[in-house]
């Protein structure tokens, strides 16, 4: 059987949107004690959402932040669901992310990760541009990696 899963751009409100949140907890802050009623702002009018679904299930995220100022997007909160790692669907999120960023406008995106994901964004073209840090939510070591579009 090939891969079933798909990538697509949600909107805020939706119930997709939701299955994105529940997925963001369990993946990204549920393992290291962050509180599940943090305020993430999903609402604001410079962030867009893709997630990967299976049947409706949504299995991936991934957020895009535009800064029109700067042309400069950030990308945030990017999660795959254990069981579907390791098969494309982080690649596939991100090229959507890119993409998206693209489409409006930025020429540079960037964003702060996990030591364990750096291999991950460094296949996609990223590079590492500030010392190591912790997160204030997670404390989990951090860097800055960035790349043109
Ligand atoms: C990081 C993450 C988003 C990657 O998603 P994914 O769907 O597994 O990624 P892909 O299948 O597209 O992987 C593409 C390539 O990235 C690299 N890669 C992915 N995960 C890796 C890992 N844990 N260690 C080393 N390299 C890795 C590999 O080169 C991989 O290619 P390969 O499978 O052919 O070897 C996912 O593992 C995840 O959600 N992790 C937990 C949350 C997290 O760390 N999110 C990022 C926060 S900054």
């Amino acid at each position: 059987m090939g891969d079933v899963w798909r990538i697509r751009g949600v909107e805020h409100p939706s119930p997709l949107l939701e299955g994105a949140v529940e997925l963001r907890y369990r993946v990204l802050h549920e393992p290291f004690g962050v509180a599940r009623d943090d305020d993430w702002n999903d609402g604001d009018p410079s962030s867009s959402h893709v997630v990967a679904t299976v049947e409706d299930e949504v299995v991936g995220y991934a957020r895009v932040i535009a800064d029109p100022s700067a042309r400069s997007a950030q990308v945030r909160q990017v999660a795959v669901r254990r069981e579907w790692e390791r098969r494309g669907i982080g690649t596939a999120l991100m090229g959507a992310a890119l993409r998206r960023a693209i489409e409006l406008g930025m020429t540079h995106v960037w964003l702060n990760a996990r030591l364990t994901a750096v291999p991950f964004y460094e296949k996609l073209g990223f590079r590492v541009t500030s010392a190591v840090f912790r997160s204030p939510r997670t404390y989990l070591p951090h860097v800055r990696m960035d790349r043109a579009l």
